[in-house]
Order: C-alpha cells, then sequence, then structure tokens
C-alpha cells in the first residue's frame, strides 16, 4: 500500500536544495510543556493522536509553525475547535497555524505507514518490529510538532497494538499502567518525567526476547535493566548487559553522574542508519552492538559493543539532561560523549592499545575528511542537511578537542569543570559556548584562541627543528603552525593547543624540561599558541632525541626531519610515540620504495627488534608490526596511484616475510591456540598478533601456508581467527578460499551479522574480479538493499577498497554511482554515505579523473535527489 504522501513524493519533480545558517538561529517562539501521544499500530498503518500543551514564548509570535512530513493529516484541532483546511498553511513540511494568545492546547491525528519507511527515519519496521529513529528530525514523520533540540517537553505515551504480534510495548520513562482491550489488542502507557526534545522520543513494538537484570545506584536507587532481541538471541545479550553495568558504575565514579529513571531498556534491531540512540531510558541499537557470543562476534565485536552501549548511556548525562540548543551545537554532545566513552573504554581495556585505536581511527576518517571537499569545523555554521554532519569530525575530532582540554585542566580540574558544567546547565538545551564557559572557570588559561578548534577546519601542521649547544647545554626548539586554507580558501589562524613532549637522553630517559619561554604544565605539556614559536630548554647535557606529541596530546601532524625512528620505536617511554615511529618509519620507507628504491634496512631491522621483543604486550605489538593502509599512504600523494601503493606494500610484506620466516612461523605456532575464544585482554591480544603475524607470512602465496590458513579456519573456534584466515585465504589462497567461503556460508547464511562479515571480506578482496563477484552477491537471497548493514558491508566495503574501486576502466565508479542512485529512493543517509567514497576526485590524474567525474556528474543530474546525497556531490565537484 502506498501512502498520499509516498505518492506525492515519487511524482514531485523540481527539488529545491537549501541552506540553513547557524547565523539565522533565533529560538523558538512557542514552546511545547507536554505532549500526550495515543499510537494505534495496526499492520498496514499507524494513527497517532497527539495533544501537546503549548506556550508563547515570544509575546510577537502570531503564527505557530508545526513540522509534518511524510504522513497525513486526518484531523486538527485548537483549544477543542476542528480547524479546517483553510484555515492554516499546510507547506511541504509544515503547517501554519494563526495563533495569537500565550497557551493553547493543540491536538493533531495523523497517520503514518511504518511498512514503506525505508528510510528509517520515524516510526518504522525493522524485521517484525516496529521501532523509531528522530535524532535529528524524525519525530516530523510521526506527527505534527515543533521538532526542534530547544523545545524541550515532558511526553507521554499509550501504545496500543495487537497483543499476539506485539506483546512488548515500550516508550521512554517509568510505565504507568496496561490493560487487555477487545479484539486481542492490550495497551501500555509510559510517562517520562524529564523534559526532552522531541529527537530522543522512542517507541517499541513487537514480539521480542529479553535479558533482565537490575543495578543499584550510588544513592541507593534501584534501576531495572532490560535489552530486547529478536527471539532466540537473548544468551548473546550478556556482553551487552554487563557493559550496562560497567557504564553505570564508572560514570557514577568518575563523573558523580548518576542514572535517573525507574527503568533503562535496550532493543537490538537489525535495520538501523547508525550505530545505536540514545533515547531517553529506551536506547535503540543496531544489533551488530548489542548482540555477541564467543562463537559469533570477533574481538572488535566485543569492544564496540562495550564502547558503544557505554557511548549511549553516557548521554543520558551528555546530550539528554543537558541537550543541543540547535544542530550546529551536535559536538557539545558527541565530541563529549565519545571522550567519555574513549576514556571508560581506556579504563576498562588498555589504555596505550585503546590510545593507538583510537587515533589510529582518527586519522584514517576524520584527517582524510578534514583534508577533503567535505571539511567543516567541529561545530559548522551551515548546512544543507544535518544528517550529513554525523561525521567523524564533529564525533572524534571534536572528542581530540575536549580531550585537549582535559589535558590544559589536568584530571581534577576537568572533573571540576565537568560539574559546573552540570550543575548550571542541568535540564537545559545549550551550546558549546556553556560548556566552554564551565571549562574557563577552572582553566590556568585564557580559552579565547583555544575556541578556534570549534570554528575552524583541516589539520593544522606543526614543523618542528631544533638546535643544540652543548657548551649551553641548551637546546633551542623551533615551532610553526602551518595552518591549512579552509574549503573556502581563506586564510585561517593558529591555535593554541597542549603539546607534550620529551627530550631523550641516550638510555631513553627523560630529561627535565626547564624553559621560562612557555607555560609548561603537569611538567611535560607545552601551550603552543604562536604562529612560530622558539622555546630554549636548559641543563640538556647530550643533543637529545625529539619526542614530540606525546600521547597524541594535540590533534595536528607533525613534520620534522630529525625524529629517529628506530630510536624511538625501541626506547620512547611513551608507547604512542613508538607506535607513531614506527608508523611514520613505514610511511617513508614505502614511499621510497614507490620511488623505486629498495626497502630501507634499517626499517626492516627495526621491525625485526620489535618482532622479537618477547617483553611487549601482545596486542601492542600487533599494532607496531601493522604497515600503514592504503588510505593513509593515499592521504600523503598529490595525484593519487593506488596501484603504487600497493606494489610497493605487498613488496615490503614479502621481504619481512623472507627475512623473518622462521621467527614469524615460531611465533605463530607459539600463539595459536584454536581452542581458546576467551576475551580476555592478554587471548584477544595473542589473537590478534597472530593473525597479524600470519597476514606477513601469506603474503609468500605459497602452497603450505595456504594450508595452514585453511587450517586456522578450520579449526578455531573463535570468530577472530575465522574471519582473520578467511580474509587472508581469500587474497594470498583464492583456491582454497572458495571452499572456505561455501563452508561459512552454509554456516551462517541465516544470521545476518555474520553475513555482514561475509560480504565485507568479499568486497574487500584485493584479487582482480572482485567488482563482479560483488555485482553477483547482490542477488544472494542473504542480502537486501534495504538493511543498511549489509549495504555498508557489500557496497560501502567495495567501495572503501581502493584497489577495486579506482580501477582505470572506471567500472568502480559507474557500479557505485548506480547504487548511489537506486538507494537514494530507499535510504538517502545510506546512499549519502556512500557518496563519501568520491572524495578523492581532485587528487585524481587527468586519465582517471573523466571517468569519476561522469559518475557524479549523473548522480548530480539525476532528478528528484535527497539534499543528502546533493550536498556530497556537489562539495566534490
Ligand atoms: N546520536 C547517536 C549517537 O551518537 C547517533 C545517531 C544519529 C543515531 C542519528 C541515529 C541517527 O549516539
Ligand atoms: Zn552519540
Amino acid at each position: 500500500m502506498i501512502s498520499k504522501k509516498q505518492q506525492e513524493r515519487t511524482m514531485q519533480t523540481q527539488q529545491t536544495h537549501t541552506t540553513i545558517f547557524l547565523k539565522d538561529y533565533q529560538p523558538s517562539p512557542y514552546t511545547v510543556l507536554t505532549c500526550t501521544l495515543e499510537f494505534i499500530i495496526d499492520s498496514t498503518s499507524t494513527r497517532v493522536d497527539n495533544v501537546m500543551e503549548i506556550k508563547r514564548q515570544n509575546s510577537e509570535a502570531k503564527e505557530l509553525r508545526l513540522d509534518g512530513e511524510m504522513m497525513d493529516l486526518e484531523l486538527l484541532w485548537v483549544d477543542d475547535v476542528l480547524v479546517e483546511e483553510g484555515m492554516y498553511t499546510k507547506e511541504e513540511d509544515a503547517i501554519l497555524l494563526p495563533l495569537d494568545r500565550d497557551t493553547a492546547t493543540i491536538r493533531v491525528i495523523t497517520r503514518i505507514y511504518p511498512d514503506e519507511n525505508t528510510a528509517l527515519e520515524g516510526l518504522y519496521r525493522s524485521g517484525g518490529i516496529w521501532c523509531t529513529q528522530n535524532e535529528p528530525e524524525g519525530f516530523r514523520r510521526i506527527t505534527y510538532c515543533i521538532d526542534r533540540p530547544d523545545v524541550m517537553t515532558r511526553f507521554t505515551t499509550k501504545i496500543i497494538a495487537d497483543k499476539a504480534t506485539c506483546p512488548i510495548l515500550l516508550s521512554n520513562g517509568n510505565l504507568r499502567g496496561t490493560a487487555t482491550l477487545d479484539n486481542g489488542r492490550h495497551l501500555a502507557v509510559w510517562e517520562d518525567p524529564i523534559p526532552k526534545p522531541s529527537y530522543l522520543f522512542a517507541l517499541v513494538a513487537g514480539d521480542l526476547g529479553s535479558i533482565h537484570d537490575s543495578y543499584t545506584t550510588m544513592s541507593g536507587k534501584s534501576v531495572a535493566l532490560a535489552i530486547y532481541c529478536d527471539l532466540g538471541n537473548e544468551e548473546k545479550c550478556r556482553h551487552a548487559m554487563r557493559s550496562l553495568k560497567k557504564s553505570m558504575e564508572w560514570d557514577e565514579l568518575e563523573y558523580g553522574r548518576e542514572y535517573d529513571l525507574e527503568v533503562y531498556n535496550i532493543v537490538a534491531v537489525d535495520s538501523f542508519n547508525m550505530g545505536a540512540m540514545e533515547n531517553k531510558g529506551l536506547n535503540i541499537f543496531n544489533s551488530s552492538y548489542v548482540l555477541a557470543d564467543e562463537q559469533s562476534a570477533t574481538d572488535g565485536d566485543f569492544m564496540g559493543i562495550e564502547s558503544v552501549i557505554a557511548h549511549e548511556y553516557f548521554h543520558n548525562w551528555t546530550g539528554n539532561r543537558i541537550t543541543c540548543r540547535n544542530w550546529f551545537e551536535l559536538t557539545l554532545k558527541e565530541g563529549l560523549t565519545v571522550f567519555r566513552d574513549q576514556c571508560f573504554s581506556a579504563d576498562m581495556n588498555s589504555e596505550l592499545t585503546q590510545r593507538i585505536d583510537d587515533v589510529r581511527a582518527l586519522r584514517e576518517r576524520q584527517f582524510v575528511e578534514d583534508a577533503g571537499p567535505t571539511a567543516h569545523p567541529i561545530k559548522p555554521d551551515h548546512y544543507m542537511e544535518i544528517n550529513n554532519f554525523y561525521t567523524a569530525t564533529v564525533y572524534e575530532k571534536g572528542a581530540e578537542v575536549i580531550r585537549m582540554l582535559h589535558t590544559l585542566l589536568g584530571r581534577e580540574g576537568f572533573r571540576r569543570a565537568m560539574e559546573r558544567y552540570f550543575e548550571n546547565f542541568d535540564g537545559q538545551a545549550v551550546g558549546t559556548e556553556e560548556f566552554l564557559w564551565a571549562m574557563e572557570q577552572e582553566s590556568p588559561i585564557d580559552l579565547t584562541q583555544f575556541k578556534r578548534w570549534y570554528s575552524q577546519e583541516r589539520t593544522p601542521v606543526l614543523q618542528v627543528s631544533s638546535t643544540y649547544d652543548g657548551s649551553a647545554e641548551e637546546l633551542r626548539l623551533k615551532i610553526i603552525q602551518k595552518i591549512p586554507k579552509n574549503t573556502q580558501n581563506c586564510e585561517q589562524l593558529p591555535y593554541a593547543m597542549p603539546l607534550k613532549l620529551a627530550l631523550l637522553a641516550e638510555d631513553g630517559s627523560c630529561y627535565p624540561l626547564i624553559t621560562s619561554d612557555v607555560p609548561l604544565f603537569h611538567n611535560d605539556v607545552m601551550w603552543i599558541d604562536q604562529a612560530v614559536s622558539e622555546i630554549i630548554f636548559s641543563s640538556i647535557k647530550t643533543p637529545p632525541r625529539l619526542s614530540l606529541n606525546r600521547h597524541f596530546s594535540a590533534p595536528v601532524t607533525i613534520e620534522c626531519d630529525e625524529v629517529d625512528y628506530p630510536f624511538l620505536m625501541a626506547y620512547d617511554s611513551d608507547g604512542y610515540v613508538r607506535y607513531e615511529a614506527s608508523q611514520r618509519f613505514a610511511l617513508e620507507t614505502l614511499e621510497s620504495m614507490m620511488d623505486s628504491a629498495e626497502a630501507d634496512e634499517r626499517f626492516i631491522e627495526s621491525f625485526g627488534v620489535i618482532l622479537s621483543d618477547a617483553s611487549l604486550d601482545p596486542m601492542f605489538k600487533a599494532q607496531l608490526l601493522e604497515l600503514p593502509t592504503i588510505t593513509a599512504l593515499m592521504q600523503r600523494q598529490a595525484v593519487i596511484d593506488v596501484a603504487a601503493i600497493n606494489r610497493a606494500t605487498e613488496k615490503l610484506k614479502k621481504i619481512v616475510a623472507l627475512r623473518y620466516r622462521s621467527v614469524l612461523e615460531d611465533q605463530i605456532n607459539r600463539l595459536y591456540a584454536p581452542d581458546n575464544c576467551a576475551i580476555d585482554g592478554k587471548s584477544m591480544g595473542n589473537r590478534a598478533l597472530k593473525n597479524r603475524l600470519l597476514g606477513f607470512l601469506m603474503c609468500l602465496e605459497e602452497e603450505g601456508l595456504g594450508e595452514m590458513c585453511k587450517m586456522h579456519y578450520d579449526r578455531s573456534l573463535s570468530m577472530s581467527d575465522r574471519l582473520g584466515a578467511l580474509d587472508l585465504l581469500e587474497n594470498y589462497a583464492p583456491a582454497l578460499a572458495e571452499g572456505a567461503f561455501e563452508d561459512f556460508y552454509a554456516r551462517h547464511a541465516h544470521e545476518q551479522l555474520l553475513m555482514n562479515k561475509y560480504f565485507a571480506i568479499r568486497a574487500s578482496s584485493r584479487r582482480s574480479g572482485t567488482l563482479e563477484r560483488v555485482v553477483e552477491l547482490l542477488n544472494d537471497p542473504a542480502f537486501d538493499l534495504k538493511v543498511p548493514n549489509l549495504v555498508r558491508a557489500l557496497i560501502g566495503s567495495f567501495a572503501r577498497n581502493p584497489i577495486a574501486f579506482y580501477s582505470r576502466s572506471g567500472e568502480g565508479y559507474d557500479f557505485v554511482a548506480d547504487k548511489i542512485i537506486e538507494l537514494d529512493t530507499i535510504n538517502p543517509q545510506i546512499a549519502s554515505g556512500l557518496a563519501g567514497a568520491f572524495k578523492n576526485y581532485q587528487k585524481l590524474s587527468s586519465e582517471d579523473k573523466p571517468a569519476m567525474k561522469n559518475a557524479l556528474e549523473r548522480i548530480k543530474n539525476h532528478p528528484n535527489l535527497s539534499n543528502n546525497v546533493y550536498e556530497i556531490v556537489i562539495k566534490i565537484l
């Protein structure tokens, strides 16, 4: 069945794309005090009866604008008077109602069609389950409303549905009553005592399994915890439940924040645009961030679940109780909450390996974004489609900006500033200005210049050089901030940032930093706020080695010719710098190999030193021994040449494998534990290291090695091992891979989460013929274009596979363009996510450009293109 709205949308021919500016922000003229909702859920449509108490906030206001789209308006009353058609103005995305009074009660009845909702915003069906997604602007697809985050409302929700198909009825807050009705129906009433913006509203109805637990908060209140999932998956929710309880405890210990409702519910659904959503008291999760057991999930999945569960839980204070004034302020809640979840994960696992993973992800995604056509500040000042701004910049760079404040204020100062933030702004919708005000109260330094991190874009570079004067025992350090121009080609200003550093003596020990030139915090953090800084350190007895940006204290790129990579890799007491040195050394080695030099012997030796160091934590060792990704190398090229990168990388791997063959084999054998699928740090680290080493060995492409790898696939009980082996077979022993894929498919074809992995490995393959295989897999019964996870696994992995995507023929571009066009009518958010694959357009060679341009133009000129895709494509072109 196709609703009226759906027809209108398909018939519409001219799309207008408008830009929204921060400078135009005005507080809402009216607010909504209470919103009392009644949902009657039927198999084909849902009727929503919404009663809102409206209050005027600006006495000048004479007209009430209610947002609403993609639904049928049935009836509308103002203070019990029926509003006839013609008494209000109806626009495509709102109704405008004359209203010249200070309070009013609006009642509006709408009909919506969850089964047709493939965009997965508003109320939709995932599998058989009715669920909602309202951030940022989904609530306006449920009912007419003032759908903006600075309007905070008390919600009461009555849900009526068939008891057999929907025994579970959930909404935000606390359960206030249930009743059985005629015709096999029943109802539940939920009441959320805490005012919230509409984007945090949620509803779930369906036949779900669940597990239950409870948590006693620090003040002794008991909270009922539940996780809901498809029937049969209950046992796979245990890890998520443990993670939730750990998160609740951590936020109490670390920030003194307690949970505030009687219940905390989490629901796992298969079709979800993002990772998860922090709806008040009723989180809705992509099932990939809930379900896990030792046989079906990888170590990475377990870690991911722990961090996303924590992230959504932490939003209860940073996001829900204190929310955003408007969507330009998104990083207020997201950057801060990512920072909090990163600290949590560091505390639960290894601080060092967590930090390395976070920086690695930042470089791989955010630095790339910041260098390309879609770069934006963490606090953007305009957008066409806000859904395009849930980015690595707003999230991950936003978290780095918070981390710099944490470094500046110190742990205690930061905690006091956070307390101030909570105390002053609880219950309000605020902006980053308010957050920074709280920070400033505890800051040893004025934050005016620091605030540029919020309004400027692109990654700054610090160019560092030094001169040593032995007779004076002085080291003179010169730091130049190279600030890139922004996307509009305008100059930007130097930043203020904490730079953690050490000057290392020959034995690796740190000289005390003695200087009067810059403020030093906590003994080893310099505050850099000049375009050019010159700093003299005294009492330096020997020429020191520079250990820069320790722990990645500032999100910048360091350029320094004097860094002694082998020394830092082996001796730096800052594990992050050791990792960084190994990466930079590898990058430079590979780059010189691309200029047809031989592999740098010193790199091979340093690699060997790490490889045979038995004292290293295995996870850390696996990180140190990782070679840079193709994406990382591409980023440093002015003109992209994927084939050259791949040739150099494979060659270097082979050299390493040949040189250290017996060490590799020996360690792989020692680390290989097929029966162990425990997820403690040591087991996970051993697996990661074993799989890393196996990756080097496999590129020798010998038959015996292929068989060993196949054996790992066959015998291992842990999914990390099995998938690691499957991926290596696909790339280095394709003849053996086929059988393994068949086996995997036969076992897991009905488990969507595992099919995601299957599709991702096939689409990430570096072998020739990948596109053909991907096209074929589109027809696999396990694939479904309507399920975002599957699209990301198959089409997204292909688009992120440089070797397949950037093929000279242009077939890769055409394929992805076709899928974007097709997906845009199904789910514009997912379509625009894929469009990001074309970001390197400007960096292609003149031979390669036309094919990509052609694909991009084809998308741009497609009639009825969504704002989502349009905004990305025009930025790229
Ligand atoms: N607010 C969610 C989070 O970061 C992300 C999200 C955004 C989910 C938009 C769905 C839609 O936790
Ligand atoms: Zn978030």
